[in-house]
Formats: C-alpha cells, structure tokens, sequence
C-alpha cells in the first residue's frame, strides 16, 4: 500500500498549489478598496489635507509615523497601539521622543468608519495619511498599493533595534536600512524628512556642549545654543530647532544645502556629509531637488512595503489605538 512513494508528492503538490496560489493574492495592490470602500483614498486625502490646514505639523507626523511604523518589523500599525490592556505602546519608546498628534489619526480613522465599518486598516491610513502628508508638503505625488492588515501586537521591547539613535554612526544607519532593502542613495533620501520638522534640544545638546562639535558652523552653534541655552535641558520642556529655517513647512533639497554649510542638526544628518559613502548622494540631491525627490518616492514606497501583513495576517482594528477584542 505504501509502496509507491511518487504518489503521496503528486498529492502534495495538488494540495500546496491553491495554497500557493492564495498567497499570491495576498500581495499589496493599487486600489484595493476599490470595492469595498471606493472612497477609502479620497476620505483620507480629505481628512488629511482638513487637518493640515487646522495643524499643518500634523502632515509632518504622518510622515514619521511611516517610518517608525513600518521600520520596526512591518509597516502594521503597531505604532499606534497605545499601553492599555497589557500592551506597552512603541511610542513610549525614547526613539519615539517628540512623536505628536496621534489623537488626529482617530480623526480619519472615524470618518473611514462611518462610511465602511471595520474595512479600512489602521496600516493603510498610516501608509496613505503618510503619501499625503509628502504631498501636501511639497513633495512628491507617490502612487501607493494597498491591503496591509493590522498587527496585534506592540513591539515597543525591539523597537532600539530597528529605529537608530540620533547620534549613531552612519555605518549602523545604512546597515539598518539595508536590512529591508533601502540602499545609501534611499537612505539619504528619506533622511530629507528631515527637512521638516523640528528636534527638541534633548537631542543637540550633545552638539553643544561641553565643547561645539567641529563638524558644526560655529555660527549655526552660536544660534543653537541661544535656542537651547542649558547642557541640560528639560525634556519636558518644548525647548527645540528646526532643520530648515527658510523653508520648514516643505520637503525640498535646502535639508541637503544646509548640510554641505555644516548646518545639520542631528549628529546623523551631519554624517551624511562626513562619510564618504553619502557624501555624493548629498552633493547630487542638494543641486536638484527633482533627482531628491525621485529618489525619495522610490525608498518612501519600498520603506511602505516593508513586510506588511496581507491576507488573512493580523486583523483590521476598529479603534487604532487598541487590537480588536475578540
Ligand atoms: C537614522 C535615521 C533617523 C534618525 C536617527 C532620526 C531621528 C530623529 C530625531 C531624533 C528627531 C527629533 C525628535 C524630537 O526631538 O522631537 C526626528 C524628527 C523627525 N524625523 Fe527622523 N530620524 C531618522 C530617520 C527618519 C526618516 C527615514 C523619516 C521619514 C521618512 C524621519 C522623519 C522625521 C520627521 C518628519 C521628524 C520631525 C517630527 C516633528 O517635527 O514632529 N526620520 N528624527
Ligand atoms: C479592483 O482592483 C482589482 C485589482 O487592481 C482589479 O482586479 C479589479 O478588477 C478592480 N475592480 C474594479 C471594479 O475596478
Ligand atoms: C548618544 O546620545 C545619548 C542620549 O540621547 C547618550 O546617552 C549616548 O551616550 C550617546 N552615545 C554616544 C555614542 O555619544
């Protein structure tokens, strides 16, 4: 009965290939709520661009939010999960440092909910909040599939290991995006995110004090240490800089102008220009914001890819801030 051996393969092969077959189906894709929430894209980009007029800082978070959403594990909203309920939230990580205005995330999620219940995920709004968010600030129109599911869990004990600090070497920044598939040319494009934005005194200080960093204008320090004038500051005090004095409400190429001036503000934007690895990268995307821009859209999608769950992986949230109870 069990002589032939040939047989039971065949049958595994008739078993495994639907299976294989499914999996494939559960591939991001272009529009896919195209029927089961048509509107799904236009509600978000309506919320989104509502709530950029309120708060325009609220576009720069979304584009944050992509990245310590989607560089810790998977782009699953994992993020947003806040401690309650025996979770410890990612964002009470000090990586998280300066994170604001996730209450408005439930600002799109509710109007997603109140046209098509339970049928949009958190990790999707977090990916196309985030794509509008690039857009209303300037940059590029980026085309983004759909589809990611939702985590049930928090990774806030790992998350050190994925999102790098602010004064590591640019070698462990480049390995880091290297391990989902960003080269040096993407990661110094999506490090002009940080031509947005602003970085609290916590995290320059470093910079400052005892002595100025000698890879600093010493100028640029003059102005910094008069915007944090304590070695110390209170991290609970709003004390902090922004990157981009002349235009910090627009992701353009001036975040790489300055660098070249030596006017970095973290210790990783600086190091751009000082490895000789990023250095042409910069040079290039500092001369044409058109070529920056390029290859931001191309690292910010394979960034919004990064190992999502699809199909039947994880769930859709109802509330984003909580996994669903059974
Ligand atoms: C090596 C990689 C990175 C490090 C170490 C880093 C670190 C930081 C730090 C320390 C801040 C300031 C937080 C504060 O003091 O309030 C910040 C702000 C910011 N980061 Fe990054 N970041 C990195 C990459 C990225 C990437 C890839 C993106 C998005 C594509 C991004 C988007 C932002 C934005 C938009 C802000 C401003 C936030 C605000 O003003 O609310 N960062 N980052
Ligand atoms: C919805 O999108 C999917 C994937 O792109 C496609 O196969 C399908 O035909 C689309 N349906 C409609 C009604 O456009
Ligand atoms: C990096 O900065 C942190 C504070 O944010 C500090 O504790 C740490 O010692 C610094 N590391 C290096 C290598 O300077």
């Amino acid at each position: 009965m069990f002589a032939n051996k040939k047989l039971p393969s065949i049958f595994f092969i008739f078993l495994l290939l639907p299976l294989l077959l499914q999996f494939s189906y559960a591939d991001l894709q272009f529009n896919f709520y195209n029927e089961s929430c048509p509107r799904a894209e236009e509600i978000i980009k309506e919320e989104v661009t509502k709530l950029y007029k309120q708060h325009g800082n609220t576009a720069i978070s979304w584009i944050r939010n992509l990245f310590h959403d989607c560089m810790v594990k998977s782009c699953d909203a994992s993020l947003l999960l806040e401690s309650k309920y025996g979770i410890l939230s990612e964002q009470a990580s000090d990586r998280s440092f300066g994170m604001r205005n996730f209450k408005y995330m439930e600002t799109i999620k509710n109007a997603l909910e109140s046209q098509c219940s339970m049928t949009v995920s958190c990790a999707d709004i977090v990916a196309l909040s985030a794509r509008d968010g690039v857009a209303l600030l300037g940059g590029p129109h980026i085309e983004m599939k759909t589809g990611r599911k939702d985590s049930r869990e928090s990774y806030a004990p790992v998350v050190d290991e994925f999102i790098p600090n602010h004064n590591d070497t640019m070698a462990l920044v480049l390995s880091r995006f290297q391990s989902i598939g960003i080269d040096a040319e993407g990661t110094v494009a999506l490090l002009g995110a940080h031509s947005v934005g602003r970085v609290h005194c916590v995290n320059l200080v470093g910079r400052l004090y005892p002595t100025v960093d000698p890879t600093l204008d010493p100028d640029h320090a003059e102005y910094l240490k008069r915007r944090c004038p304590s070695p110390e500051p209170d991290p609970k005090a709003v004390q902090y800089a922004r990157n981009d004095l002349e235009t910090p409400m627009v992701l353009d190429n001036v975040y790489y102008k300055h660098l070249l001036e030596h006017k970095g503000l973290l210790l990783v934007d600086q190091q751009l220009v000082s490895d000789p690895t990023t250095l042409p990268f910069v040079t290039k995307m500092a001369a044409d914001n058109g070529y920056f821009h390029d290859q931001f859209s191309r690292a910010f999608l394979l960034l919004s890819e990064n190992n999502p769950l699809t199909g039947d992986e994880g769930e859709i949230r109802k509330d984003c801030r909580y996994v669903n109870k059974d």
